[in-house]
């Protein structure tokens, strides 16, 4: 996938370190080309001494924006001139767009994750969520859930950071990660937002058969693309929303701010990002 691109190529990329496991390039190149967009989307390998001197670099040499990945989330937050409210409510930066001699900052992860279970037919607002973890991204989801007003519970293997992620979410309890499996009857939504069930990481220990009917089940994890947690919650009849849509559309909003079209994620899309994520051979 090669582009040839004029003077007025639109610039923008991920900024990363490492970068080399990003899926981003692949994944906004795929709609450049599908668009016949005159741009182009570059990772960039920044350490994070380097990082406010690179985002202002990028600025100045024309670059649209950028996305920001691990170790820089924070940082980028610091450096806007603008923060959007999904930014602060999350903490964190994911999307740089340089715009009005400015830069500002959004997060992507709350809105992604909500369309996600949409496209997967989940209603977030159904009844209150559980969600494992209390990382970056449970902040982010949790923040995107209590905008729609549900009620979240979070439980994590330590405590103390689920309760620090309550105390500047109101409306969100915490119950012991020991008691996570007798708090599922009474949710309408799980979501593991912990690195469990990832490949080469330990597995989610979970049992789904009391669920709610109708639940839904939401692993952030996509690597594998389906997590144990997704196959067991098929096993049990309940509605499921695996990992790899959430960063699809999370892309969504970065792409038409740099690029001008509001690109649509769908199944080739899907198929073009899953091939790169299965295991070779
Ligand atoms: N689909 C997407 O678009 C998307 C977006 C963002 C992130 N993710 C994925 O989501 C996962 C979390 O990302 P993050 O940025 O939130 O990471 P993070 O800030 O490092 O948080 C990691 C979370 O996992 C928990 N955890 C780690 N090892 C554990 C273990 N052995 N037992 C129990 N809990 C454990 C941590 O609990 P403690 O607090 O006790 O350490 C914490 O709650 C990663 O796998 C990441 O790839 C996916």
């Amino acid at each position: 996938m090669t582009a040839i691109l004029t003077g007025h190529a639109r610039l923008a990329g991920v900024i990363g370190w490492p970068v080399a496991h990003s899926r981003s390039p692949r994944l906004h190149g795929f709609w450049l080309e599908r668009h016949g967009i005159d741009g182009v989307y570059m990772p960039l390998a920044v350490k994070p001494e380097d990082f406010a001197v690179a985002v202002r670099g990028l600025r100045a040499a024309g670059f649209r924006g950028a996305n920001v990945t691990i170790p820089h989330k924070e940082a980028a937050f610091a450096l806007c001139d603008t923060v959007e409210e999904s930014a602060r409510e999350a903490g964190a930066v994911n999307t740089l767009v340089f715009q009005d001699g400015g830069i500002t900052g959004r997060n992507t992860d709350g809105a992604g994750f909500l369309a996600n279970l949409g496209q997967h037919g989940i209603d977030p607002a159904a009844g209150p969520a559980l969600l494992l973890g209390a990382g970056g991204a449970a902040r982010a989801i949790a923040a995107s859930l209590r905008g729609l007003g549900v009620a979240v519970t979070l439980t994590n293997r330590t405590r103390t950071r689920a309760e620090a992620l309550a105390g500047i979410l109101p409306g969100c309890r915490v119950v012991d990660w020991q008691a996570r499996n007798a708090a599922i009857p009474d949710h309408a939504l799980i979501v593991n937002t912990t690195s469990l069930g990832m490949g080469g990481h330990e597995p989610l220990e979970i049992d789904l058969s009391h669920a709610a009917p109708g639940a839904g089940v939401s692993d952030i994890v996509y690597v594998p693309l389906e997590t144990p947690l997704i196959e067991a919650a098929r096993a049990c009849g309940l509605k499921t929303a695996p990992g790899l849509g959430m960063l699809l559309h999370q892309a969504v909003p970065g792409f038409a701010a740099w690029f001008g079209v509001t690109p649509t994620v769908d199944d080739a899309l899907y198929d073009f990002i899953a091939a790169d994520l299965r295991p070779k051979g």
